[in-house]
């Protein structure tokens, strides 16, 4: 099956005094999803964006948001998120509440739904929900901060989840999140990633925004 691989930059790394400017760059940038990391300062040890900043930021987006809620409650807090303007909601399989209710309440609610593994969980978590959800987010870093090193070794997630996937005929996303950047999108595109997530590589490098995206997407390949 032939699908669009997408670029979705994080603006946990972005210059926090000008995440509206980073908004605007990201509109025309060639970004095809805003990510939104969310945390909670519990199930991760970092606190960040909440709904009524999701909602201030999508009011200047152009392209849809893929928030990422790395907090213990997603059942508490994802109305919220999607009447922020989530077009995307992941939670992860990792967090307390039950996960069918979870991914159900999401999709009642009209987002797409996503269901995140954190690198120390096997897939075998995740892989009874995979038939209920639109994407699968592996994470290749423990989730909390920007800017870490990729854990490469869990890339065989990417081709696992692809394969399950396959099995039942489910034309699903697979997102990769965690130190991506130009040496290893390639890689990850070619295990079956048809998005990416880029942070750091996006909003700390050179050539500015526009054109890291540029390089990370000729790098993948798109
Ligand atoms: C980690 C977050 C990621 C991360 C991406 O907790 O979920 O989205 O910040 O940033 P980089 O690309 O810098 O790893
Ligand atoms: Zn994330």
């Amino acid at each position: 099956m032939d699908r669009k691989v997408k670029i979705a930059p994080s603006i946990l790394s972005a210059d926090l005094t000008n995440l509206g400017d980073a908004i605007r760059i990201l509109n025309d940038a060639g970004a095809d999803m805003v990510h939104l990391d969310v945390m909670d300062g519990n199930f991760v040890p970092n606190i960040t964006f909440g709904p009524a900043f999701a909602r201030q930021l999508k009011a200047i987006s152009k392209i849809p948001f893929d928030t990422h809620l790395m907090i213990n409650h997603p059942m508490r807090y994802a109305r919220e998120f999607i009447e922020a303007g989530s077009d995307w909601l992941t939670f992860h399989v990792e967090s307390e509440d039950n996960p069918t209710q979870t991914i159900k309440h999401i999709r009642d609610l009209g987002a797409k739904v996503g269901m995140a593994v954190n690198p120390c969980t096997p897939i075998e978590d995740l892989e009874p929900f995979i038939s209920e959800l639109d994407m699968v987010v592996i994470m290749t870093v423990n989730p909390g901060f920007g800017g870490q090193k990729c854990m490469n070794e869990h890339f065989s997630k990417i081709s696992e989840v692809r394969r399950l996937a396959e099995k039942l005929g489910q034309d699903i996303e697979i997102e990769v999140d965690g130190g991506i950047n130009e040496h290893n999108v390639a890689e990850v595109v070619k295990a079956g990633a048809t998005i990416f997530v880029a942070g750091s590589a996006v909003f700390k490098g050179k050539r500015g925004p526009a054109g890291e995206i540029a390089a990370l997407k000729a790098a993948a390949g798109i």
